[in-house]
């Protein structure tokens, strides 16, 4: 990513408070409920235009606001997702299937672009959590892998090799079986707009945005850790980990604060992006300066 792209300041002059309820706690565990709890966001929610016409998706352009046009070309029915590897029930469902065997549920969350500019995004979708029990994971998994589509007659980002394509991404499987980590199928209370990632689309809340793969196609449980798009491309600037740390700083650019897209003044970065209380315990021992 190109620092030069860090976020131009826009004012929004119907800006308009909300609450940020994290979500509807109706029918979920306790477990759950207090996760989601320590969740609630009282911020304001970024513009549902920002949201959808500030964008980084590689495989129709580097230019973040021509991707909500050239996005739209992209068909997304049907669209299959399979879910293999490390498993013992492997998986091949319609996103539509999916859509129905999971309840889905409102998470607010921030998102933090590793090129220095945030946003609050009142995301809906599931656990990734609860596909990966109904597939029961090996005791050999350990990592997840995502793969993105590959449609360059669709994409034409894709044309060019900006990133080695498909797009593809990873979380270790106690990161990606934790409660926070979510499927995003839509938000604003609207199915995921094209843009955005859809039909589906991983958000973890605690790391940079790159790790929220958009347009998912595949799941695969690895032994491995997989070699991901953006490490393959540059790796002393994007490690696997991405978690979002203001003292450690990108070699060409420091962490310590990012622009919320339709604010002035920068803002403190948080370590894990405000979910430390939730997700520190994860890397207890590890050195996050050597694990970026
Ligand atoms: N997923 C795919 N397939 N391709 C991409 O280029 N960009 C990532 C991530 N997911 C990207 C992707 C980056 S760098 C960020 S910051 C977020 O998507 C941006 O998500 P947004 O456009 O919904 O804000």
């Amino acid at each position: 990513m190109n620092g030069s792209d860090i976020t131009k300041e826009s004012i929004y002059l119907h800006r308009r408070k909300f609450i940020a309820a994290a979500v509807s706690l109706l029918g979920t565990s306790s477990a759950f409920n207090k996760v989601l709890a320590a969740n609630t966001l009282d911020e304001q929610l970024t513009s549902l235009h920002d949201i959808t016409h500030y964008n980084n998706y590689y495989e129709f352009s580097t230019n973040k606001e021509a991707i909500a046009i050239l996005a739209q070309d992209l068909a997304i029915t049907p669209w299959e997702i399979t879910i293999g590897g490390e498993v013992e029930k492997p998986l091949v469902i319609d996103v539509s299937q999916l859509l129905n065997d999971f309840q889905s549920k409102r998470f607010v969350y921030p998102l933090r672009c590793v090129e220095g500019w945030s946003m609050v995004i009142p995301w809906q979708g599931f656990q990734l959590q609860q596909l990966l029990e109904k597939v029961k994971p090996t005791a050999n998994a350990k990592y997840v892998k995502f793969n993105s589509l590959f449609r360059p007659s669709e994409m034409i980002g894709q044309r060019r090799n900006v990133l080695e394509w498909p797009y593809v991404e990873g979380l270790r499987l106690d990161e990606a079986m934790h409660p926070l980590t979510i499927l995003a199928t839509g938000l604003y209370d609207k199915p995921l707009p094209k843009q955005n990632g859809a039909p589906l689309r991983l958000v973890v809340p605690w790391k940079y945005g790159f790790k929220s793969i958009k347009a998912i196609t595949s799941i695969e449980l690895t032994a491995e850790m997989p070699t991901t798009s953006w490490m393959k491309s540059s790796p002393s600037e994007y490690g696997f980990y991405a978690n979002v740390n203001p003292t450690v700083a990108h070699p060409r650019w420091s962490q310590r604060r990012e622009v919320r897209i339709g604010e002035l003044k920068k803002r403190k970065t948080k370590m894990f992006n405000g979910f430390e209380n939730q997700v520190a315990d994860l890397y207890k021992g590890m050195d996050l300066e050597a694990n970026f």
